[in-house]
């Protein structure tokens, strides 16, 4: 069994190579995610927290033509092939090095239009997401929104069973499709990837139904959950006041 607290840059690597697989439906989550944003107008700001080799910061960046977005994550090697796969939007997209959990980084000297996060937020505890919800809506300026993609605990057994099942047929499924074989789902083992099958100490997601109530007591409004498969999550809210 791997026991794990932090991510590791030989994370970073896996899932540079096997995150098209690994990510049920990535396209449809980054297509919700850029639809529950009202679009800014004018110049403006959007973050990606935990941006990775930057799929999300590229989608905001081609639907949303007046927005700057700035991707932030600890890893090198992610915002190395994050700038180098973004770099055709110039100035548009710039990085920072950080630690979601740390909170400097959420002092800005502009308020964001919008904060999204992919895959990432369940690296930190509870006390930690609410705090971060709570950071964020400060954070924001009127009308804008929090928007995250995540990994959520299903509150039962059968839950849990479900998303294990569901996540791992994905893997299956895209896996064969990308490649033509088995080598991504049996990576996908070998790496203990799925934390509905291999529990362990860097994974804490917490139930939806908590984040969105966690969102609500950090003051956001039109608090919903837009799309879910195989334990993964789409949610948000927006800061009212626009
Ligand atoms: C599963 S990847 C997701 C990347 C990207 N958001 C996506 O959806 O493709 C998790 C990302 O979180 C970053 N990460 C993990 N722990 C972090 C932390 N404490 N602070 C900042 N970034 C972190 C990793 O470097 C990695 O890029």
């Amino acid at each position: 069994m791997i026991d794990q607290q932090e991510w590791q840059e030989q994370d970073s690597d896996d899932f540079i190579e096997l995150g098209e697989y690994f990510v049920p439906e990535r396209q449809v989550q980054m297509d919700v995610v850029t639809s529950v944003i009202a679009e800014p107008r004018e110049p403006a700001e959007i973050l990606d927290l935990c941006c990775g080799q930057g799929r999300l910061s590229g989608a905001l960046l081609k639907a949303f033509p007046a927005a700057t977005v700035v991707g932030l994550d600890l890893s090198a090697a992610m915002l190395d092939t994050a700038r180098r796969d973004l770099a055709d939007h110039g100035a548009r997209f710039r990085t920072e090095q950080f630690d979601l959990a740390e909170r400097g980084w959420r002092t800005r000297a502009e308020a964001p239009a919008a904060v999204v996060s992919s895959l990432a937020v369940h690296h930190l505890d509870a006390d930690g997401k609410r705090a971060l919800y709570r950071d964020v809506h400060t954070m924001l300026r009127p009308g804008g929104a929090l928007v995250i993609v995540d990994l959520v605990q299903p509150v039962g057994a059968r839950g849990v069973e479900l998303a294990r099942r569901m996540w791992d047929e994905s893997v299956r499924e895209q896996g064969i499709a990308g490649t033509g074989g088995l080598k991504p789902y049996e990576r996908f083992h070998e790496l203990e990837w799925s934390c509905y099958q291999y529990a362990d100490e860097l994974d804490k997601p917490s139930p939806v139904l908590d984040q969105l109530n966690w969102l609500t007591e950090a003051g956001f409004t039109e608090v919903d959950l837009y799309w879910m498969k195989a334990g993964h999550a789409v949610f948000g809210g927006v800061k009212a006041g626009e």
